[in-house]
């Protein structure tokens, strides 16, 4: 199958290295035939060229690979490809979240494949896990860590006491960061990654806002506070189904020592699900970087042309969102006294410990939705630095 590849960045770059230095090793013949780049990068490879006019019209060229990331041109490259009969395989969660059920509408109407397993969790086959599971099982869980810049430098901050900034900055020398690695620590990324996630999980579109918690304002004195010595800080993904609802959240966890969460090292991913018979299901591996991304993508293109690509998701449950169906305690970091902390968390606070600088207000079991709520009420923007949800104190 011959194969264009739009956009030739550390993903990109990836499967043309894979497709052509690992040529040998691969169970099916796929062949790198053009890659879109700007007019600046062209001299970088014999291949590249500036004219997607050029890919698109070429019959040729059965598959394209969207590694460019961003919204546009990305969401109009995609559907015109699929409308010109190629397959289109892509790695970037933020147009797939946005416009999944098009691009699947397209596929389907010209008969060709769309698929993403690189857009969620890097190299772990996390998509084709919730697509076989399903065969099977209804899911009514899923949970985890799907952000590999986000988890290693809470590990490494943790492990090394370095600062925030001296571990994103590695971080981004590794590439394992987004060209803004905003969307990495304000977990906009991770929520991309879920809606994916949910939508495949859940047959549903899933349109509802999440309420999302980064991980930008989390200090070294949060990773000392004594109360949470037997816990890893992760910031964790979680959603559930609860008949026609379903709940998600983004937000900085506590996970216990003998967790599987808290064991997740560096830039790895832990993605688990919930099925009836198949129970909870848990997959590790390194959810960014290079070449386990690029991977993700060569193992799509594979099945394209072993015709074992799966199915489409049927968007055939229309579940609405319910924001009281996951609950936690938190725990807040604020510089508040208790008497205020108590008019606005009210019945909800369980105590106050002073720690260094800091008030640490520990709350009762809370709904996600209720607490984001409340944390808007907490003006000071240290409250919203540090929270946690105690989602295991609950089980
Ligand atoms: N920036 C992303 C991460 C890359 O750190 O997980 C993989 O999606």
């Amino acid at each position: 199958m011959k194969i264009a590849i739009l956009g030739y960045g550390t993903v990109g770059s990836g499967v043309g290295e894979i497709l052509t230095t690992h040529r040998n090793t691969l169970s099916v013949p796929l062949e790198l035939v053009a890659i879109l780049e700007r007019k600046e990068q062209l001299h970088r490879h014999p291949l590249m060229c500036d004219n997607i006019e050029s890919i698109l019209c070429d019959p040729e060229i059965e598959a394209v690979v969207e590694t460019m990331g961003g919204i546009e041109p990305a969401h109009t490259y995609i559907l015109r490809a699929l409308k010109a009969g190629k397959h289109v395989v892509s790695a970037n969660k933020a147009v797939i979240a946005r416009y999944a059920q098009e691009f699947h509408n397209c596929a389907k109407e010209h008969g060709v494949s769309f698929l993403y397993e690189a857009s969620c969790g890097g190299g772990i086959p996390w998509l084709h896990q919730l697509h076989s599971v399903k065969r099977i099982d209804e899911i009514d869980e899923i949970e985890g860590i799907f952000n590999g810049t986000s988890n290693y430098i809470l590990d490494h901050m943790t492990k090394e006491s370095q600062t925030f900034q001296h571990v994103l900055r590695k971080a981004q020398e590794l590439g394992y960061a987004e060209a803004d690695p905003s969307a990495d620590i304000d977990g906009m990324d991770i929520l991309n990654k879920l809606r994916i996630s949910i939508m495949l999980a859940f047959d549903t579109a899933v349109a509802e806002t999440i309420p999302v918690f980064g991980i930008r304002n989390i200090q070294k004195a949060d990773l000392l506070y004594p109360e949470t010595a037997d816990y890893v800080l992760k910031l964790l993904a979680v959603a559930k189904r609860s008949g026609n609802h379903y709940d998600a959240v983004v937000e900085p966890t506590l996970c216990p020592l003998s967790s599987p969460q808290s064991a997740v090292r560096d830039h790895y991913n832990l993605t688990c699900l919930h099925g009836t018979t198949i129970g909870k299901l848990c997959l590790l591996g390194q959810g960014a970087g290079k070449f386990a991304t690029a991977h993700a993508i060569v193992q799509d293109l594979t099945d394209i042309v072993l015709g074992t690509a799966y199915d489409s998701p049927s968007f055939a449950q229309s579940l609405t969102y319910d924001g009281t169906i996951l609950r936690s305690a938190y725990i807040i970091r604020t510089t508040l006294g208790k008497s205020q902390l108590q008019s606005i968390l009210g019945k909800h606070l369980h105590h106050c410990d002073t720690f260094a600088a800091y008030t640490y207000a520990h709350t009762d079991v809370l709904y996600k939705a209720k607490m984001h709520q409340l944390m808007k009420e907490i003006v000071n923007a240290d409250a919203q630095a540090f929270l946690m949800a105690l989602a295991q104190m609950e089980e």
